[in-house]
């Protein structure tokens, strides 16, 4: 009989990872989980069936012990951009890739990795997976290197499929344990259910390419089934503004909090406006999203952060 398929997810256990195990088991897939729980709830993973291997991505002797598998979806990484160990975030960020990278090409397995729109920096909106990139912090410098390096490997022939997916900016469930590096929907719905104005830099209208969970687990599944090697932006496509959220978020909470602005101390080295170009994903992967951001905040509000 032949055996199920089996994936490795390294930060099963934080926000994107867990939902991803969740598609994963959902279509029969066998899962092993790699996180060493340093950013993560362990609820996330209470309905996974899988077996959890509590390692961190840079010990290499845990590579050794693992079973024959037929791909890794890699999402460990420090995902706070405002670390100021610069060291840290490296060694987890660029040295844990490439531990993995080896790993993969070792036992020429498929590699699909969450890299981040921050590699754009402050570049043109929408942003091209083929624009310059300008990373203007340790986190996106990180991501930057991995997709330099996934490039160059996958340049060469014989390489397993390699794809990196520039995640925008997702939302959902799964990520109350990343506090203030958690999503704007998750920090303004928390204000606004307790009745308190929803607190913005002047004047709400920044954008961001917001993307529901469901769709980049769903996505980023979607992407072991690529015949060749990429990377692609995983985003909506269509930039919403802070004030937009709090708009939809009076609408379902029926509420009419007046937004609370106030000065941007990061002004210059703000994004204020990030929308993922998704020609590519489209034509490459042949779907795009299933929620837009009315929907997705609706899902998630009815069906996770008011049980
Ligand atoms: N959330 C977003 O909006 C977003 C945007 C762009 C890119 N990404 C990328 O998506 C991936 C997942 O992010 P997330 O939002 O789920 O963050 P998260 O912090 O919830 O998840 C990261 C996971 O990695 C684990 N981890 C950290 N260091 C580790 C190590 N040395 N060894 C093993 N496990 C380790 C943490 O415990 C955590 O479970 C990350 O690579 C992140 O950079 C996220």
């Amino acid at each position: 009989m032949q055996r199920k398929m089996r994936v490795l997810v390294t930060g099963g256990a934080g926000f994107i990872g867990s939902s991803i195990v969740s598609v994963l088991e959902d279509k029969g897939v066998e899962v092993y989980v790699l996180d060493n729980f340093s950013h993560s709830d362990y609820k996330n993973l209470m309905k996974a069936k899988g077996e959890i291997i509590c390692a961190d991505i840079l010990d290499e002797a845990v590579y050794k012990r693992l079973p024959e598998l037929d791909a890794v979806i890699h999402a460990a990484a420090i995902t706070d951009t405002t670390l100021t160990d610069d060291t840290k975030m490296m060694n987890v960020n660029f040295n844990g890739f490439k531990s993995v990278l080896n790993f993969c090409l070792d036992r020429k397995i498929k590699l699909v990795y969450a890299s981040s729109a921050g590699v754009y920096g402050t570049g043109p909106s929408p942003m091209k997976e083929a624009q310059k990139l300008m990373p203007h912090n340790t986190y996106a410098y990180s991501k930057y290197l991995c997709d330099c390096l996934a490039q160059k490997v996958t340049n060469k022939k014989n390489s397993p499929l390699i794809v990196g997916l520039r995640y925008f900016n997702v939302y959902g469930f799964g990520e109350h344990h990343k506090q203030k590096s958690a999503s704007m929907i998750y920090q303004l719905y928390l204000q606004m259910a307790e009745e308190n104005r929803p607190r913005v830099f002047k004047y709400g209208e920044q954008k961001r390419d917001f993307i529901y969970v469901k769709d980049v687990a769903r996505m980023t599944v979607e992407a072991l089934n690529l015949k060749a090697s990429t990377i692609l932006n995983l985003g909506t496509g269509k930039a919403r503004s802070f004030n937009d959220i709090i708009s939809i978020l009076n609408r379902l909470l029926k509420k009419n909090l007046k937004p609370d602005y106030f000065d941007n101390l990061y002004e210059g080295k703000y994004q204020d406006y990030t929308e993922a170009d998704i020609t590519h994903l489209r034509k490459t992967l042949g779907t795009t999203v299933y929620f837009s951001l009315e929907e997705g905040i609706k899902d998630y509000i009815k069906s996770y952060l008011s049980c």
